[in-house]
């Protein structure tokens, strides 16, 4: 996929759980690498920039097991690297290349670390400088202070201070403290120039605390290890969400209306990147905060505020701020930001660049930003994103303006998140819930819409009959709670086109049946089922947009959808519509009287599906009414498009 097409988004609400922090992942899997003993690694984040790191560590000899979805045991090689001779791939990832040299330049082996053409752009000088004062011997394969490098063994002396610049990458000493306990001896870091981006020290350091080795700080210009510390395993480890990711979805929220809620950092939270939430305060947006999650909605009232903030200490986040900005209500300033330019791009040209499209007016300097809010954005802006996964992920923002927007070469967010764009459509994506009785005529209806829209389609009461005929097959009671809940969410059902599959069978027809709607009503009034179906059905909201029908899904799985239709008919004219079924699948026309039957059989489904104690079928207070008993199938797709019309998406999909 070169492009991903945004359609104009009117609001964002929801919770989404992050994935693990980049920062976290790779310091954490060096340290236990580097570790005596083994240690447990769980949520670690599945991405580019980790497999870089665990790819590299592979082919040092250390022993790593995944043992799980995003879990790994790690078998610490208690000292330095055993393998002795090596060739390393460094992708785009800063985080493993310059961790692993100076770890690579203390293990008395042969190395050579590369990385895609960006990577060999991207300084790393001020870290060998380091390096070479202790007698390391690091040499540059292709240009002077940049990637290639070779490192060739050395003995390292630590007799004065390591004298190092901070004012370029703050994980160029990063990479030293992590390093350099593996010589046993003090070691002293002084910095020789401001220190930048401060707060991933702070995680550095928290992280080698948590395997057992301590750093004396003095202020932010002198660090010491005391010798005799080993880097030994804490055993099990968790890795926070990534609080860089949680920045776009928490400006989602200040932009969208929200709430937004990321689940995975919160007042606990260990990486700097947190205190984006506080600059969106200072934009207005109200912040929410919990142990492990935090909200972010619109201001209480009028647009989001304009400012000028020094921003050094949230680099990555920033960008964030940079696209907020063009919904703020004047110009804002970002200071403090040059480390920008040696990036994964040059991003104050890139996104100077790319928020021009969107109709801003933006001043670059060496070290800052200026944005000036259009009054509207532009629309169709094509935005560009430089092999930088910040840049796609920030400018998905830039549609909740209302505006469709075009992402090229949206794959690059696998670097961090792969993931990202289905999570923002489970903020953002436009739903339209459709939901009321059996039979009337809904299914139809709704496979309409989405076929007008483009939309994508999820028929819910499928599932419920899935599970209904999954449990059947199985011998499980209907009743036993439990059994079928555990059925339910291992349900191994596919659609494929217009077919539905169960293990592998095809049941588009069998779920259809009789006695399997009346199975499926029952299990529909276990709670524990309607849980497990929750997520299952929350997954089918991607971009475009979804059309879902069922009984809940304005009310419960979809609360926040944009528009709300209920659709009903008599019992009268349902069970006719239900009695031409039968004969339009073979039943011969001469049994009227079942049809009082089926009229009976209805009154009694919706008196169930209504009267259950969770998820009732009702009418939500914000859904549009749409009673069929006396309209044609046209004539509901057009009113249901009426609702479309009238909650503004018209701009999204027309
Ligand atoms: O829409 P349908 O007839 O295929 O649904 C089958 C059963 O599943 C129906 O009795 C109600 C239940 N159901 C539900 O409880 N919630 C939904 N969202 C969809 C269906």
């Amino acid at each position: 996929m070169d492009h991903l097409d945004l359609p104009a988004l009117q609001r964002a609400a929801g919770t989404v759980k992050l994935p693990g922090s980049k920062s976290i992942s790779n310091r954490m899997l060096l340290l236990a690498a580097l570790a005596a003993g083994e240690t447990e690694i769980r949520d670690l984040l599945d991405s580019d920039d980790t497999r870089v790191m665990l790819a590299a560590l592979q082919q040092l000899g250390v022993g790593v097991t995944a043992i799980g979805t995003n879990a790994y045991r790690v078998s610490g090689c208690a000292g330095v690297f055993p393998g002795k001779d090596a060739e390393l791939f460094m992708g785009n990832a800063g985080t493993a290349i310059r961790p692993l040299t100076a770890a690579l330049a203390l293990s008395g082996g042969r190395y050579k670390l590369s990385g895609v053409p960006r990577m060999h752009e991207r300084p790393i000088g001020d870290l060998v400088d380091g390096l070479r004062q202790i007698g390391c011997d690091v040499r540059y394969a292709g240009n002077e202070g940049y990637p290639p490098l070779e490192i060739h063994p050395a003995a390292a002396r630590l007799a004065a201070p390591i004298r190092v610049r901070g004012d370029v990458s703050s994980q160029f000493l990063t990479a030293l403290l992590m390093a350099l306990p593996l010589t046993g001896e003090t070691a002293v870091i002084e910095m020789t120039t401001e220190l930048i981006s401060k707060p991933y020290i702070e995680i550095t350091l928290n992280l080698m605390a948590r395997f057992g080795v301590t750093v004396q700080r003095d202020g932010w210009g002198r660090f010491t290890i005391p010798a005799g510390q080993r880097y030994r395993s804490p055993g099990l480890l968790h890795v926070e969400g990534d609080a860089s990711a949680a920045s776009y979805f928490l400006a989602a929220g200040a932009i969208g209306g929200g709430p937004v809620r990321v689940e995975g950092v919160g007042l606990r939270s260990i990486q700097g990147d947190i205190r984006f939430a506080a600059a969106l305060e200072t934009m207005g947006a109200r912040i929410v905060w919990g142990d492990n999650h935090i909200e972010a909605s619109a201001p209480a009232a009028g647009k989001l505020k304009a400012f000028d903030l020094d921003l050094n200490h949230i680099p990555d986040a920033a960008m964030t701020l940079a696209v907020a900005a063009l919904f703020a209500d004047g110009p804002c300033t970002l200071r403090n930001i040059a480390s920008w330019r040696v990036k994964e791009t040059d991003r104050i040209a890139a996104m100077a660049a790319e928020l021009r499209k969107l109709g801003a007016t933006v001043e670059e300097g060496a070290d800052a930003l200026t944005v000036l809010p259009a009054p509207s954005l532009l629309n169709n802006a094509a935005i560009d994103t430089y092999d930088d996964h910040r840049m796609a992920m920030c400018f998905s923002l830039a549609a909740l303006g209302g505006v469709p927007v075009r992402i090229n070469d949206p794959k690059c967010v696998a670097k961090t998140f792969p993931h990202y764009f289905d999570a923002f459509a489970q903020i953002a994506a436009p739903v339209i819930a459709i939901d009321g009785p059996s039979a009337s005529g809904k299914g139809t209806v709704a496979q309409r819409v989405a076929q007008a829209l483009g939309f994508h389609f999820l028929d819910s009461g499928a599932l419920y009959r899935l599970t209904a005929l999954a449990a059947l097959k199985a011998g499980v009671a209907l009743d036993d709670e439990a059994a079928v809940a555990k059925v339910a969410a291992e349900l191994p059902a596919e659609f494929v086109g217009d077919k539905i599959l169960l293990f592998g069978e095809e049941v588009t027809e069998a779920i259809r049946a009789e006695d399997v709607g009346v199975g499926a009503s029952k299990v529909a009034a276990l709670p524990a089922v309607r849980t497990a179906l929750l997520d299952r059905q929350r997954a089918y909201r991607r971009f475009p947009g979804l059309v879902a029908d069922g009984r809940d899904m304005g009310s419960v799985v979809f609360p926040d959808a944009p528009v709300k239709v209920f659709l009903t008919a008599s019992a009268e004219a349902r069970g006719e519509r239900r009695y031409k079924q039968l004969i339009d699948k073979g039943m011969p026309d001469n049994m009227r009287p079942l049809l009082q039957d089926i009229v009976k059989d209805l009154r009694e489904r919706d008196a169930r599906d209504a009267a259950r104690s969770v998820a009732p079928l009702k009418q939500c207070d914000d859904a549009d009414l749409v009673d069929t008993t006396a309209l044609t199938i046209e004539e509901a797709v057009a009113a249901v498009m009426d609702s479309v019309r009238k909650a503004r998406l018209q701009a999204a999909v027309f």
